[in-house]
């Protein structure tokens, strides 16, 4: 293990993700966690995280520091620099200029973290205080063009440090940096891989759950379903997963969850099928809004009751990620859209939680998944809304509604599949638009639904840009859907980015 210690910046996950590529096991750690408990693991290193405080503010982060005393060596990242800095008593001062973005640095002869890497480099840089004069013992291994420095060490005491961030890729020799520190420095061997992930979340889950009893709630979405798998490999039968079917899933969904987590993982799914329930909650509802808040609290609602009825259980798995946690953490942005995930369970859940995933990204879920043996369909899923087809309905929710945006989206998805642009596309969909015109079809006046086509490339769904999908598939689309789905007399596509608009019509 590698231990990354948080000191609260925004690239610390991204350290012991790119530690974790390289073949090392690394953990993302509070930097609170003790001297002690570090012991308690087969600890390799440290890295101390970038932060946004001072060292010298009131209350700035801390550490414990035993730390510095474990014999592993010790890499300080930007904060963690003029943390390791101020224990060894140098000077750290308030940077007259910030520096934010490139910068190029110059390495001094013999700097250990560099070996074998070009004197002159670009680096990313992000702070305002600077350490202004190297500790006494230590060396500097490397200076900004502005003379600030950029780098130093104490290779007796296997301290490192470097003021730049070289887990991002704008510091163009940061992973090698990280190498050299991993392999040369706290001589990993780097064959860490997924399995070895299974295997420590396996025996992390099972010393911490026993033989009592776990729930999880699956949504057919990836990480619900990737959770339920490596929770599944720990505990077996001890694991129940409840996947509360609204009726609103794509076509073909249902059967495919159940297929591919009970028939062919084993894990004893119960399907609560609560069609009813939704749709009757449902009727005659057209605010989107309320759309949204009648499903959450529906949910909230078939998951107390069927929780009581298949119960007592003492744990909860969530699925939640990484990303899910710093977005969540934005207590300050403007709510656009109230979301609901299978996470967003009742407040005072009488459960304590286990969340495996929360500390990998999403490609990262999507290996797991994969070394799992979950079947692709659900591996590579696109992202889909907890509240599934009714916010690709605008107007009321009916059952007829729900026929039309089905049939129009497995025929879009199977075009696009033929089309092998799957992979390309971040989320593809159909909307069945309010709206009804006139067509003419065999010569008969027709008058009957338009739907439109949202096809966006993403990264994270925070923003997005419309598909250039080629015409000639486009056309099929169109053609298919209008033939096929009798109600639908109209194709359009929607060419809005976000923002302006969002990815989903409601
Ligand atoms: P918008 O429409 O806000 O969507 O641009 C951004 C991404 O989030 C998905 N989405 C949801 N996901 N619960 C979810 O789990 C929700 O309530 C929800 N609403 C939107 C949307 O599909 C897109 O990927």
């Amino acid at each position: 293990l590698v231990a990354v210690l948080d000191f609260g910046g925004q690239y610390n996950q991204l350290i012991a993700r790119r530690i974790r590529e390289l073949g090392v096991y690394s953990e993302l750690l509070p930097h609170t966690t003790s001297a002690e408990a570090l012991k308690q693991r087969p600890l390799k290193g440290i890295v101390f995280s970038g932060g946004p405080k001072s060292v010298f503010a009131e209350g700035a982060p801390d550490v414990d520091h035993a730390v510095f005393d474990l014999g592993v060596p010790i890499l300080g990242i930007c904060y963690g620099m003029q943390l390791m800095a101020k224990r060894y008593h140098a000077d750290v001062a308030r940077g007259a200029v910030r520096e934010y973005g490139r910068a190029s640095i110059e390495v001094k002869p013999g700097a250990e973290l560099f070996r074998g890497l070009p004197d002159r480099q670009g680096v990313w840089m992000s702070h305002s205080d600077v350490v202004t004069k190297v500790p006494e013992g230590f060396r500097l291994d490397a200076i900004t063009d502005n003379g600030a420095i950029a780098a130093m060490s104490k290779p007796d005491a296997q301290l490192y440090a470097v003021q730049f961030h070289p887990e991002v890729h704008h510091s163009d020799y940061g992973t090698d940096l990280l190498r050299n520190f991993l392999f040369d420095v706290c001589r990993c061997r780097g064959d860490w891989t997924m399995r070895n992930f299974i295997d420590e979340s396996i025996a992390s889950i099972r010393e911490r759950v026993g033989d009592k009893r776990v729930l999880v709630a699956i949504s057919g979405g990836v990480d619900s379903s990737v959770a339920a798998a490596l929770v599944h490999r720990a505990i077996g039968h001890q694991l129940t997963a409840m996947f509360v079917d609204h009726g609103l899933l794509r076509k073909g969904e249902s059967d495919s969850v159940m297929q591919s987590l009970r028939d062919k993982l084993g894990i004893d799914v119960v399907r609560v099928d609560a069609k009813e329930r939704f749709l009757g909650r449902l009727e005659g509802v057209t605010d989107p809004e309320r759309k949204r808040k009648i499903i959450g609290e529906e949910f909230i609602r078939v998951f107390e009751e069927e929780s009581e009825r298949l119960g007592p259980f003492d744990y909860l798995v969530q699925g939640t990620l990484y990303t899910d946690i710093i977005e969540s953490g934005t207590h300050t942005a403007a709510t656009i859209k109230s979301h609901h995930n299978v996470g967003g369970l009742p407040e005072d859940v009488r459960f304590e939680i286990i969340e495996p995933l929360r500390d990998l990204f999403k490609d990262e879920v999507r290996r797991l998944g994969e070394a799992l043996g979950l079947a692709p369909e659900i591996v590579w899923r696109q992202p889909f809304p907890g509240p599934g087809l009714a916010i690709r309905i605008i107007g009321e929710v009916t059952e007829e509604k729900l026929h039309l945006v089905r049939e129009s989206d497995a025929i879009l998805r199977e075009e696009i599949a033929k089309a092998g642009l799957e992979r390309e596309i971040w989320q593809y969909f159909t909307v069945l638009t309010g709206n009804r015109t006139v067509g003419v079809m065999g010569d008969e006046r027709t008058y009957a639904y338009t739907l439109a086509v949202r096809a966006v490339l993403s990264q994270e769904g925070m923003t997005a840009d419309f598909a250039r999908i080629p015409w000639d598939v486009l056309a099929a689309i169109s053609t298919r859907i209008v033939n096929e789905v009798p109600g639908i007399n109209r194709v359009v596509y929607d060419i809005t980015s976000k923002p302006p608009a969002t990815i989903e019509w409601e």
